[in-house]
């Protein structure tokens, strides 16, 4: 019997978009007990809110979350608004008993986190950050990979993500989506935005990092705010690389900047493990790149003169995902990670078997992310409990 599932969405904006396209799609491609149903959305704006509740489908709104957080008729929180917002809404929406969608990065800094694991795990509500990466087939595949074996003792993981939109130092700060330059709304800037994408993929392919060593940079140093009309100081930083350890003994480094003219989403990474390698690039996502050495399960090395990278088309039945898309060889693209989330999601509330990363996996990035600010500041090496 099929179960209603009634969700309340906060924030009508990119994410606001992406993830009511996933609500309106899931039950088309994945076969699911759980039906989302769009009950009500929320946000400040009235004019813009009623014009998203319409345009989406979503029966009806709020102008203020707390409304929405109260409301008998909601079985589900999805937060889709600005990083300083998700403490308060998760504290309330779990003492009310909802389940808790969050975007990421989880919250503002580690405290935050941890007040709201403690909030979700106390009420027992189910959970999950939109850690949407893990759910590209080709990061999935990657994923599978390790966990054969394929790519052996890890030495080296490479880690960028660089885009270039806020070189023009007239871009204000403040407002739709540019709450992302200003650090009382942000937490941080490329650090919480780009690298907890990330953070959250290294780990989840290679473990935990042990500790980190990291440097930060802020090249426009005052913007005008949108809010107040004045120049004010800018407090996010625009850049971040830092080094890493591994707790499996390898070595990360992770690069990430928004004044990488040409780069508009451009989150590589590349494994280098004893048997093998692994290369993936989101601005050609059907792809994983695969270099292998030697068979996991003979250690029968590949013949020297076979030897080379693969570029595996992640698009066959047998891969993650893909059975339930097109035919082979038909590609799918970002909005899919975000079906694809709520799809695993879904499924974990049947099963039983929560989908990750849920928010302790989330407060797992955020300790990362709190230790590379951290060493930036200090700078030294910051170990990571
Ligand atoms: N998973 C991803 O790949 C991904 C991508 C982009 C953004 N994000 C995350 O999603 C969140 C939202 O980012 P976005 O790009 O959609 O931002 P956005 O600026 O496009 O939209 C933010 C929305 O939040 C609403 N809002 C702001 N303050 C509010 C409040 N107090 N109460 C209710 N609504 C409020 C705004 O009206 C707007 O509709 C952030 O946490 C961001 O880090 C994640």
């Amino acid at each position: 019997m099929p179960k209603a599932l009634n969700v309340g969405m906060i924030g009508y904006g990119f994410m606001g978009r992406a993830h009511s396209n996933a609500y309106r799609k899931v039950n088309q491609f994945f076969k699911l007990e759980y039906q989302p149903v769009l009950k009500a959305c929320a946000a400040r704006k009235e004019d813009k809110i009623k014009a998203f509740a319409e345009n989406w489908g979503y029966e009806s709104y709020e102008t203020d979350w707390r409304k929405l957080v109260e409301r008998d008729d909601i079985d589900l929180i999805d937060i889709g608004s600005p990083n300083n917002t998700h403490k308060e809404i998760v504290l309330a929406a779990a003492e009310a008993g909802k389940m808790i969608l969050c975007e990421k990065p989880l919250a503002m800094n580690v405290a935050e986190a941890e007040e709201m694991v403690a909030a979700v795990e106390r009420a027992g509500v189910p959970n999950m950050v939109w850690f949407n990466y893990r759910r590209v087939p080709a990061i999935t595949l990657a994923k599978q990979l390790v966990d054969e074996g394929r790519i052996g003792k890890p030495f080296h993981y490479r880690a960028l993500y660089l885009q270039d939109w806020t070189i023009a130092a007239d871009v204000p700060q403040g407002g739709q989506a540019l709450w992302r330059l200003d650090a009382s709304v942000a937490g941080s800037g490329v650090t919480g935005d780009l690298l907890a994408h990330s953070i959250d993929t290294a780990e989840w392919l290679n473990g935990p990092i042990r500790r980190v060593c990291a440097r930060t940079e802020t090249f426009v140093k005052e913007r005008v705010h949108a809010e107040t009309g004045k120049v004010e100081p800018v407090n996010i930083d625009d850049a971040c690389m830092f080094l890493a350890e591994f707790a499996n003994g390898s070595l990360g480094t992770f690069e990430s900047t928004r004044y990488a003219r040409g780069r508009k989403n451009f989150n590589t990474f590349e494994l280098n493990g004893d048997r093998g390698s692994l290369y993936f690039d989101l601005e050609d996502p059907q792809y994983l790149q695969y270099f292998k050495y030697a068979d996991p399960k003979t250690g029968q090395k590949t013949e020297a003169h076979l030897t080379g990278w693969q570029k595996i088309h992640v698009t066959n039945f047998e891969h993650p995902y893909m059975d339930h898309w097109w035919v082979p060889g038909c590609t799918i693209g970002y909005e899919h990670t975000f079906i694809n989330a709520l799809a695993d999601f879904l499924k974990g509330l049947e099963t039983g078997t929560p989908a990750q990363p849920d928010f302790r996996s989330g407060l797992r990035t955020q300790k990362v992310c709190d230790a590379v600010l951290q060493s930036a500041r200090e700078g030294r090496w910051v170990e990571i409990e």
